[in-house]
Formats: C-alpha cells, structure tokens, sequence
C-alpha cells in the first residue's frame, strides 16, 4: 500500500477531526444493479470534498465491489475480519486515492454462503459509532435481508436507491413494507406481528377494497406501539432515483412519495433524481470514480445537492 494512502487514513482516523459520533448513512434498495455503489462512491467523495472525513463499509453480501470502483486491490484485512473478532473497524479502514475518504473492505474470501444475522449487525453499528469520522456510509447488497433491514433501522438516514424502471419500482415498495414490518416486529407483541401480517395479506389478496394505512392500523389495534412509526416521521427512509433519462424519470420520487403517503399512510423522502450518465459506466469500466473522472456534470452536481439535504444545516455551515 502506498505509504502516503496509509498515512492519510492513519491522521484521519486519529486525528481529532471531529469530537462527535459518525453519522451513519445506510444505502440500499430493493432491487439489484440500480446504482447503490455508485451512489455510496459519490455520496463519499461529495462529503469528502466538503471537508468530511468518510469511512465506508462495504456490507454487500452478494459480492464486494467498493474496491473496484476506487481501483483499488481488494484488501486481504477485510469486514469478515471484524466478525470474527480479529480486528477492529479502525484497523480494517483502507484509504482510497480520494482526499478523506476510505473504505472497509466487503467479503470477498468467503466460500461459504454469507448472511450476516441481527446480532452481528448489534455489534457492528456500535462500533462504526465509535469510528474517528464524520460519517460512515454502509453499501448494502440488494433486498430486505434481516442483515439489511437491521442495518436500515439502526442508521441515522436510510436511503432507498431505485430506477424509473417499473421492476425496480415494484421491488422498491415491497422494500419499503417489507422495512416497515421488520421495524415494528420488536415493537408488536408476537400475535399482533402475526395479525399485522394478515391483513396486510388481506389488502393485498383484495387490492380493490380500501388501502392499508399503517398509521390506523397501529392506531386501532393493541399489541403495538405506535411511537416508532411516528418517530419515521423525523427520520424517514429517503427515496433516491437513479438513472432518469426524463423528466418523467426525475417526477417519480414524487409520485412514490405520494403513493406511499396513500397507500400506506406512511412518509417517505424523496431527496433527490439523478441522470442517467453513460460516464457513469464508462468510468467504471476504466475504474476511477465518476465524479472524479468527470467532476463537473450534472450527475456530479446531483450528487452534491443530495449530500447537503442529508447534512445537518449547522455542519454544512461550519465547512463552507
Ligand atoms: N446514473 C447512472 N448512469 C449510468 N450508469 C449507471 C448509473 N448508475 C449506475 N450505473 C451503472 O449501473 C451499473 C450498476 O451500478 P451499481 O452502482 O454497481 O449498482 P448496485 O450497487 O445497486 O448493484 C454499473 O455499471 C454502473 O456504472
Ligand atoms: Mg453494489
């Protein structure tokens, strides 16, 4: 490894750059191959180049690829290490060619199928917590995993990649029931998970009767605790669409925004429509980061206006 990577990651992750904890951005999707790692990448060197110090966790089970994004070798110290207690989080972080920002290696010499379970995320979270950044970013893999619903759950912003196109838009909203269920499961009694669980099958079975509103639901029925879904609304997941080709393409978070808010009395963010940019890739075959490749197109620009909706107002104003 180069010395001056290895020097730079060792004075940010020493360095008392920031007193607080990391913020913890989780970016996921329902669907496979709709630009989540494109968007961690870009969503790193955004806050990177504001002046943030950046760790990303690569946590896709179906196949690490962070590295190769960066063009980087896959790191032989990687997140497998962590579970199996040999090394810490800070230990693992690798830096990458980019000013402030590195990365933690995803599996890549497992054999074995990998599923990482709620007790493994547990103990991941705390740690990441506890990391010398201002913010680290968790690329999942595709689907609603219970390693990848508890990691959404515990993140400080959870965001939800999709594409305009209707496959990944109907994966996108079972995502999002299939989240909303995982999170309430702790929160219900055993029999009124199960009994969530069938009327929802019930709406689904009869789509021409009413709509489920969670909110009601939860409202008018014991066994649940309706603070956590009120708490989303603080919190919500934050929709992201990838690859617009349209103007139509860039509406849509809207309209999920509303049907979320119709069908499932539940607020979903949309914060931001990205442009399909055949330099997207492009530069991944070439392995360099688009947004350093090109850094003044309009992905590159998207990008950035996402990162600072996602930023604390006070943050933002003490690096600019
Ligand atoms: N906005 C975009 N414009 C053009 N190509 C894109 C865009 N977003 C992603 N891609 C391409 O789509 C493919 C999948 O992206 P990736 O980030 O690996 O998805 P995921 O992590 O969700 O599987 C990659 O080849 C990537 O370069
Ligand atoms: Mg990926």
């Amino acid at each position: 490894m180069d010395s001056d990577f290895r020097h730079e990651i060792d004075s940010v992750l020493s360095s008392p750059s920031s007193s607080k904890e990391p913020q913890i951005w989780a970016i996921s999707s329902g669907k496979g191959g709709v630009g989540k790692t494109l968007t961690t990448s870009s969503l790193a060197i955004s806050l990177g180049r504001l002046g943030f110090s950046v760790v990303i966790i690569d946590l896709d089970l179906t196949g690490a690829n962070i590295h190769t994004l960066f063009n980087l070798a896959p790191s032989n110290k990687n997140i497998r290490h962590f579970f199996e207690g040999t090394y810490s989080l800070s230990e693992l972080a690798v830096p990458t060619k980019i000013p402030r920002v590195s990365y933690i290696q995803g599996f890549w010499d497992s054999w074995a199928p990998i599923d990482l379970s709620t007790e493994q995320i547990r103990s991941l979270v705390p740690k990441a917590k506890k990391m010398n950044a201002d913010y680290v970013l968790v690329d999942l893999g595709p689907g609603a995993t219970t390693g990848n619903l508890e990691l959404l759950m515990l993140a400080d912003e959870k965001i939800v990649v999709t594409t305009p196109e209707s496959t990944s838009i109907e994966k996108t909203y079972r995502f999002i029931e299939s989240f909303l269920c995982y999170s309430l499961k702790d929160r219900c009694l055993p029999a009124a998970y199960d009994h969530m669980i069938q009327t929802l099958r019930e709406y689904r079975r009869n789509p021409a009767g009413k709509y489920f509103s969670f909110r009601s639901y939860l409202r008018e029925n014991t066994g649940v605790q309706q603070d956590y879904f009120d708490g989303l609304e603080k919190k919500p997941l934050r929709l992201l669409v990838n690859s617009c080709r349209s103007q139509a393409d860039s509406d849509l978070g809207g309209s999920m925004k509303s049907v979320c808010h119709k069908y499932y009395d539940f607020k979903l963010d949309f914060i931001g429509a990205i442009d399909y940019d055949s330099a997207a890739w492009q530069s991944a075959r070439n392995r360099e980061p688009v947004l350093v490749a090109q850094p003044f197109t309009p992905l590159a620009g998207q990008f950035l206006m996402t990162c600072k909706q996602l930023i604390d107002p006070g943050e933002l104003r003490a690096v600019v």
